[in-house]
């Protein structure tokens, strides 16, 4: 039951968009998924509602410093993947996830603020690793990206991770229509409406891109064996 955090300091770089098209799409495959919402403004709480049941999803609303290892121990049994959403901000529940998590997503944008922003989650996690020895696998994932054309912006970002050795998850999180209108409609990509939604084909294709790549890198049923086993 591996926890896989979204963090990013930096208010609006993509997290609470990418946490909800990986639930739902690992929920689509069969994985059961609970997701934490600990951005303070509910976005994912507010989808739920509005959605109704959606099978393989749960979502808990209010999380706290002192309540976010009690959800995760209370749930364990009936979860194969923990996804927790954070504020875009620098604060100790962060701090508290991170230390929690086996892999710590960053979205990025490419631009500036955003790198900034994910610099400060890599900070805290070399931080971990240097002076408690607590080493926390994690990624970069690049969020809004134009599916036309790579902005100079962009490609400033990718050569300053890759000369800070920082993993780049080969699937981005392209700009669609679809990854925003989710949080209007409820649902699922699988029951928006193509008629009225652009492109609604390629965000799904998208996503199942993003979470088999994520899957691979975190896979469910592996690593409870490893927990098993030690
Ligand atoms: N892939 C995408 N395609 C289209 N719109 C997107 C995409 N990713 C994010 N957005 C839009 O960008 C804005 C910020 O995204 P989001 O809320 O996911 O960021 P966040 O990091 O969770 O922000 P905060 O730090 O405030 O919680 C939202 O309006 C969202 O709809
Ligand atoms: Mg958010």
């Amino acid at each position: 039951m591996p926890v896989i955090t979204f963090a990013n300091t930096k208010g609006g770089a993509g997290k609470t968009t990418a946490a909800l098209i990986l639930a739902t799409e690992l929920a689509r495959q069969g994985s059961r998924v609970t997701i934490l919402d600990a951005d303070p403004q509910h976005w994912i709480s507010h989808w739920h509602e509005i959605s109704g049941k959606i099978a393989n999803i749960d979502v808990i609303s209010s999380v706290s410093l002192a309540s976010i290892q009690g959800h995760i121990n209370e749930n364990r049994a009936k979860t194969d993947y923990f996804i927790i959403d954070l504020a875009g901000a620098r604060n100790t529940l962060m701090a508290s996830a991170i230390g929690l998590s086996d892999h710590v997503m960053i979205p990025i944008q490419g631009c500036a603020m955003d790198a900034k922003g994910g610099a400060q989650v890599l900070e805290l996690l070399c931080h971990l690793r240097e002076k408690a020895g607590i080493h926390i696998a994690h990624s970069v994932a690049l969020t809004r990206v134009n599916s036309l054309v790579t902005t100079r912006a962009l490609q400033v970002v990718k050569q300053l991770l890759a000369q800070r050795s920082v993993h780049v998850l080969e699937t981005p999180i392209v700009e669609r229509s679809a990854f925003r209108d989710i949080f209007d409609c409820g649902g699922t990509l699988q029951t928006m409406d193509a008629t009225r939604v652009s492109n609604l084909d390629k965000a799904r294709d998208n996503a199942r891109a993003f979470a088999d790549e994520v899957r691979r890198l975190v896979p469910a049923r592996a690593l409870a064996t490893l927990r098993r086993a030690a």
